[in-house]
């Protein structure tokens, strides 16, 4: 699978399309207007010249990896990728008109992938027409670091359609691990209930924001603080996941806590915003 359609220039299409060019892959980046598809290439251009003025890349390599994106407004572009990864908002009903407009365009036999982190993969496949050639694709933020992807695989998903998407995981240097379609997968369901604890930690004023993330950098050795992870994924995202883990498992230990949902009530998303558990 060779070229590959991705939709969306939000961090994790962006993400996605850059780690592609850079094995090798053709990427057609969708958006559906000029700007956004804009600050996308934009945003992947600058995260080139980082790694090149690091000498992680050569010249060649930045000028070669561009040239395999090519940016795209109208859908029918995509008729020439062999398989299309999803990763625009969470909104159902925008997901659905895609895979509508989308099944007329691809050939039967393309994959769609969606990198949905809250919504059921089996019902996804449902609204795209092509249930077993539907599997949920989930990268993980910054992609162009995080390892993991995985691969979960609705109802009706064929063997085949997750041994391809398998390899193309391996192809852009991932390690793909399969989930079962349960709200959350794996990696959702465990560090957001963590991420939501330290936010009524906060609230309680058990320490503050820093305090609380350096206690967990210095006692457990994560990488970052659950508030700062929170500020990269984006609170709209946190707030989305744990309100898609409280409803679909009807369990009342997943609910947002309020400062959570003030923060996202106020703008503030995070460091996409500038403003979030810290200002950036
Ligand atoms: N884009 C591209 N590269 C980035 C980056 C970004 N946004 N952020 C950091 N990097 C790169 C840096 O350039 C650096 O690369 P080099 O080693 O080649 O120089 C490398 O990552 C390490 O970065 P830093 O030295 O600046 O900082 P760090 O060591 O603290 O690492 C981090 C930053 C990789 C983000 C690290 O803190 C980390 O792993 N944090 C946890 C991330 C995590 O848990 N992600 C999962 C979130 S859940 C999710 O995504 C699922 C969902 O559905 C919402």
């Amino acid at each position: 699978m060779k070229r590959v359609g991705v939709l969306g220039t939000g961090q994790m299409g962006v993400g996605i399309a850059q780690v592609l060019a850079q094995t090798g892959h053709e990427v057609l980046l969708w958006n559906r207007t000029e700007d956004s598809l804009e600050w996308g290439l934009t945003a992947i251009r600058q995260g080139l010249d980082r790694l090149l003025k690091k000498e992680r890349i050569s010249q060649l390599d930045h000028k070669d990896t561009l040239a395999h994106i090519r940016g795209v407004v109208a859908p029918e572009e995509l008729k020439a990728a062999d398989i299309v990864i999803e990763a625009v908002p969470e909104d159902l009903n925008l997901k659905k008109e895609l895979y509508a407009r989308l099944h007329l365009i691809c050939a039967d036999d393309v994959i769609f992938a969606s990198n949905t982190s809250s919504l059921s993969v089996t019902s996804l496949a449902r609204d795209s027409g092509r249930p077993e050639h539907f599997i949920g694709m989930h990268f993980f933020n910054p992609v162009q670091v995080m390892k993991l992807v995985e691969i979960v695989r609705g109802l009706a998903t064929s063997g085949e359609t997750t041994e391809r998407v398998r390899a193309l995981a391996l192809a852009m240097g991932k390690i793909p691990l399969d989930a079962k379609d349960y709200p959350g997968f794996v990696v959702n369901r465990i560090v957001m209930p963590m991420i939501n604890e330290a936010i009524f930690a906060l609230e309680q004023g058990v320490a503050d924001a820093k305090t609380i993330d350096e206690c967990m950098k210095l006692g457990c050795n994560h990488p970052m603080g659950p508030l700062a992870l929170a500020d990269l994924v984006g609170l709209d995202i946190v707030l989305a996941i744990l309100e898609s883990l409280q409803r679909e498992f009807g369990d009342p230990r997943y609910r947002p806590c309020s400062l959570l949902r003030k923060y996202v009530e106020a703008g503030w998303f995070g460091s996409k915003t500038s403003r979030g558990f810290y200002t950036y």
